[in-house]
């Protein structure tokens, strides 16, 4: 199997390209991606020589750059986790999420639906489901109410996904996930952002009364998931991922510098984000039921390894941070 994975360069991305090469040593991967702020080729520079990877650079919203790779490939799945990610980036800017989340998921469905692709897979969010209350979780069948741009622009691409199934008979299928956690997140989410700014002793700056509530599933649990998907979800169906381990945002952090040993008076509360949607909570008995997937990764175990796992990657991130990766890539792909 040949399978087109678009932002692979990307913090879940990259874990799945890794987790693909790991397990199905036969089938081949080619990822496709911009290399925008968020995308960092270093996360794979283990596989870089990888017989059965292969690397292109490229925007999904290029359609000759993805009818070439259809061209040169028989390509057998696709699986879309490119995306403009940040919800406050989104605050600050929608355009760029509207161009890349649905344009750009337009041009990969369009493409795929000419070249009869077996596996559509739109890797999604629970965000597009909105808030909730102190009670009750999303189920599959929960209506949409998208509140931050970038919630909005993936519930456009959802609908968008399934109208293809729907008009077109396209074989897709979406995942909806809750927040991940684990190595090679950009440090602008909660957790990496966190653990970097109290190993530097700079104060965390935790939104309104830090009471929000999410669902955190370990990134490896979720390309776990998308793998079972692959092969034996239904064409036209969603399913929900998710940890069934709700944290308050507070309760993170102070975790976070519990485990560093440093202390909570580096907590500032600073302004809220403007629409912050309060608690997210995943129902995941469908994958469950159908695919036999519950997360194996214990919270306790996962947190403590990404900890450590950002204290020994310290340049990885600090590059990052500085912007010398950019460099990098750069010097890897421009000037060959
Ligand atoms: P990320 O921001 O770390 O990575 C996104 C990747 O997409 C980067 O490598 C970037 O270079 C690439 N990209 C962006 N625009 C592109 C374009 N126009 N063409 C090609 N490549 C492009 O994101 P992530 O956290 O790995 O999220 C991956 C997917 O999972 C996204 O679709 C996101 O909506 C979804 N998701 C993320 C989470 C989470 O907690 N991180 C939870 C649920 C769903
Ligand atoms: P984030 O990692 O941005 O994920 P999302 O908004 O997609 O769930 O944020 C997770 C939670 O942490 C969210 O409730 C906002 C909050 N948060 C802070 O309190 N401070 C911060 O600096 C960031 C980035 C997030």
């Amino acid at each position: 199997m040949t399978i087109l994975v678009t932002g692979g360069c990307g913090f879940i991305g990259s874990n799945f390209v890794q987790h693909m090469l790991d397990r199905h040593p036969g089938e081949t991967v080619i990822n496709l991606d911009k290399l925008t702020y968020a995308g960092n080729p270093e996360n794979l520079s283990g596989i870089e020589n990888h017989p059965n990877y292969h690397f292109v650079k490229g925007d999904i919203c290029d359609r000759n750059v993805v009818e070439s790779i259809f061209k040169q490939n028989k390509v057998d799945a696709v699986i879309n986790f490119a995306a403009e990610s940040h919800v406050d980036r989104s605050i600050v800017g929608s355009a760029i999420f509207i161009e890349t989340n649905v344009a750009g998921t337009n041009v990969l469905l369009d493409v795929a639906r000419e070249h009869s692709v077996g596996r559509y897979i739109q890797i999604s969010t629970d965000e597009v489901y909105g808030s909730l209350g102190t009670e009750g979780k999303f189920t599959e069948g929960s209506r949409m109410h998208p509140n931050s741009p970038y919630a909005a622009s993936k519930a456009a691409a959802d609908l968008l996904a399934l109208a293809y199934h729907h008009t077109h008979g396209l074989p897709v299928i979406i995942t909806r996930c809750s927040n991940n956690y684990g190595p090679f997140q950009f440090p602008e989410k909660l957790i990496p952002l966190m653990i970097a700014r109290a190993l530097d002793d700079k104060p965390l700056p935790v939104y309104g009364d830090g009471l929000n509530v999410r669902d955190w599933l370990h990134v490896k649990d979720h390309c776990s998931a998308i793998d079972l998907i692959l092969r034996g979800g239904k064409p036209g169906e969603v399913y929900n991922i998710g940890g069934t381990n709700e944290w308050k945002n507070i309760d993170i952090v102070r975790l976070v510098l519990k485990k560093l040993g440093k202390p909570d008076s580096l907590i500032s509360f600073v302004k809220d984000r403007p629409g912050h949607d309060r608690r997210y909570a995943i129902d995941a008995a469908k994958v469950n039921r159908d695919l036999g997937w519950r997360p194996r990764i214990s919270f306790e175990k996962g947190l403590d390894e990404t900890v450590e796992w950002y204290q020994k990657h310290e340049s990885w991130w600090r590059r990052i941070v500085s912007g010398e990766y950019q460099q990098y890539y750069r010097k890897m792909y421009e000037e060959k």
